[in-house]
């Protein structure tokens, strides 16, 4: 039997560094195409709040996992882009923080973490029609994504994108943003489980000289290529 949505909905997987415009891509592209949106990373970051509200350090592996497969983690479309749910609460801003974001690489390494958030990910997959950022959607939770992308941009650009974002919320330097940025490349990259791979038939975009609308635009044009082979 089919599933509902097979062969007029495409699964999209769009993996990347930190930084490269995913999710604000990801999000567009599901706006145009009327699918639904899901920003892994939040998954991970969620995790990471939850770990450190428990004082659980992220290198305490065994705790760590053992919190992990205890929690709810919801999300929801909402007007200014997903919410993110943390065993019911709303924790969308939260999730944000810097101190999140310096303790979430470690977190995103934990084997069980990665296995519970993995199984979460390909059920929101299953009736197709999502579009799913994040570091190894296309090369490791949907490996049959119909779409894969490779979003990609220089280090000091994407550098320059994050201080535009917080800039007028949290004290840094542009050239400390690089260096964290970089460091979190680093651990994204080198780690054992899942790293930050490009799929081998993953298409690469380097959106340093893109405007957020022309690379929407490209994959919103490929995505209706692959629909009309995948039919
Ligand atoms: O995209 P982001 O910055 O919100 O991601 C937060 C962290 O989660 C990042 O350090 C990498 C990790 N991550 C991951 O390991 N696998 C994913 N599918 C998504 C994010």
């Amino acid at each position: 039997m089919q599933q509902d949505g097979d062969g007029d909905r495409i699964n999209i997987a769009i993996d990347g560094p930190a930084g490269a415009g995913k999710s604000t891509v990801a999000r567009k592209v599901a706006e145009q195409l009327g699918y639904v949106y899901i920003d892994t990373g939040a998954m991970y970051r969620a995790v990471t709040l939850s770990a450190i509200r428990a004082s659980i350090a992220p290198e305490d592996g065994e705790r760590l996992a053992a919190h992990a497969t205890t929690l709810e983690i919801g999300l929801k479309p909402g007007e200014q882009g997903q919410k993110v749910y943390l065993n019911g609460e709303n924790v969308t801003s939260e999730i944000r923080s810097r101190e999140v974001t310096l303790l979430v690489s470690p977190v995103a390494a934990n084997e069980t973490v990665r296995e519970v958030l993995g199984t979460l990910q390909r059920g929101f997959a299953e009736s197709k029609g999502v579009v799913m950022d994040g570091r190894d959607i296309g090369s490791h939770v949907l490996p049959n994504a119909e779409l894969k992308i490779f979003l990609t941009a220089s280090v000091e650009e994407r550098a320059r994108r994050r201080y535009n974002e917080i800039a007028d919320s949290q004290s840094i330097t542009l050239e400390q943003l690089a260096v964290e940025i970089a460091e979190r490349d680093r651990l994204d990259e080198g780690r054992d489980i899942a790293p930050l791979v490009c799929a081998k038939d993953a298409l690469v975009m380097d959106s340093t000289a893109m405007t957020i609308d022309e690379v929407v635009e490209a994959i919103v044009k490929l995505s209706r290529t692959k629909l009309a082979e995948a039919k």
